[in-house]
């Protein structure tokens, strides 16, 4: 089961809270995405909340290989979490160990677990056991808390003996949250030391950078969130340019009909008004670079309809 996760190195789509939502995962999955995780559930709320919290599990079919990422600081509480998914069939769970958000780290959770290894260890333990052998569990870390203790390699470790079927890697610390440069050398390092696969992550924005972090670190699979953030068809790009060596540039018909499947798509899910505000982020960075972009961005953030906001969309994508 867990072998097609890597059959060869494969695109992930990085859990971003507050982006990677159904709508979006449906659609980087038609221009190439080959593995979806959703975004960061809260164990916790998964158990006290469910009816709440469930809408962030829920996936199609046609999106697997599907992960479900959850997040949370007590063993007890992120096994019951567990074993809540198992019905849902994931074709993985992953456990954020990485996110350096206050909100969270305060909670005991995220990235504050590199700096609790046993309790990091006993989760990853009792979470295993939840699954009873029948779904892949990984893990996805950060280098370590500051440069004065990096930690990701006794980490990796640790994860692996503790049961963890492959780890994913976003080499930056904690403290420096989205600042920086990653460093690629520490998932070198790490595949290196471990016997499960690495999976990389962190600045891919380009197919040339898909394809230098492969060589450079040998990683089992690439993950990647932001470059592909209002460019979907950025994984269509990376898998022709490693299996090809070249790749095309997205043309302006393109473009508008990706933007308008993701309207789309989104309303199959949600409330015209919800999508209509949703879009906003979401189209920020379809329009990003672009020239006149600016000025259809704030046309867009005064749009209350779909309809309007498509209109908008196919005038002012066109005229750009
Ligand atoms: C807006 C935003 C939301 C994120 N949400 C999550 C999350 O829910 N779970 C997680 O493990 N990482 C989350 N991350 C981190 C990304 O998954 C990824 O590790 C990081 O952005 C580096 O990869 P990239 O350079 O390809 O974006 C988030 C990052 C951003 C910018």
């Amino acid at each position: 089961m867990i072998t097609k996760l890597f059959a060869k190195p494969l695109l992930y789509l990085a859990p971003l809270a507050g982006y990677t939502d159904q709508p979006y995962r449906l659609l980087c999955k038609e221009w190439g995405a080959e593995v979806l995780i959703s975004e960061m559930v809260s164990a916790d709320g998964l158990i006290r909340d469910s009816a709440k919290t469930v809408q962030f599990i829920n996936f199609a079919a046609a999106e697997r290989p599907f992960g479900i990422q959850i997040f949370g600081h007590d063993a007890l509480t992120m096994a019951k979490a567990a074993e809540f998914i198992v019905p849902y069939q994931p074709d993985f769970i992953d456990i954020n160990m990485g996110c350096p958000v206050k909100k969270v780290v305060r909670r005991g959770a995220g990235s504050a677990l590199m700096q609790a290894p046993a309790l990091a260890a006993q989760i990853v333990r009792e979470v295993k056991s939840a699954l009873c052998g029948q779904i892949p569990l990984s893990v996805k870390f950060r280098s370590g808390r500051d440069l004065q203790s990096l930690n990701y390699i006794d980490f990796g470790l640790l994860m692996q003996d503790s049961g963890a079927d492959f780890i994913t890697l976003h080499p930056r610390t904690a403290k420096q949250m989205f600042a920086g440069k990653s460093n690629w050398e520490h998932i070198a390092a790490l595949k290196a030391k471990v016997h499960i696969p690495v999976i990389g992550n962190g600045d891919i924005t380009t197919p040339e950078e898909a394809s230098q972090m492969l060589s450079q670190t040998h990683c089992d699979g690439l993950m990647i969130g932001r470059g592909a953030l209002g460019k979907p068809w950025f994984f269509k790009q990376c898998r022709d340019f490693l299996s090809l060596g070249s790749y095309a540039p997205i043309t302006k018909t393109q473009l508008l009909d990706t933007v308008l499947k993701h309207i789309d798509n989104a309303l199959l899910f949600k409330r015209e008004i919800v999508v209509v505000r949703e879009m906003r982020s979401q189209l920020c960075f379809y329009t990003k670079g672009q020239l006149g972009g600016a000025e259809l961005r704030n046309k867009i953030n005064h749009t209350e309809t779909a309809d309007e906001l498509k209109n908008l969309l196919i005038n002012g994508l066109d005229s750009l």
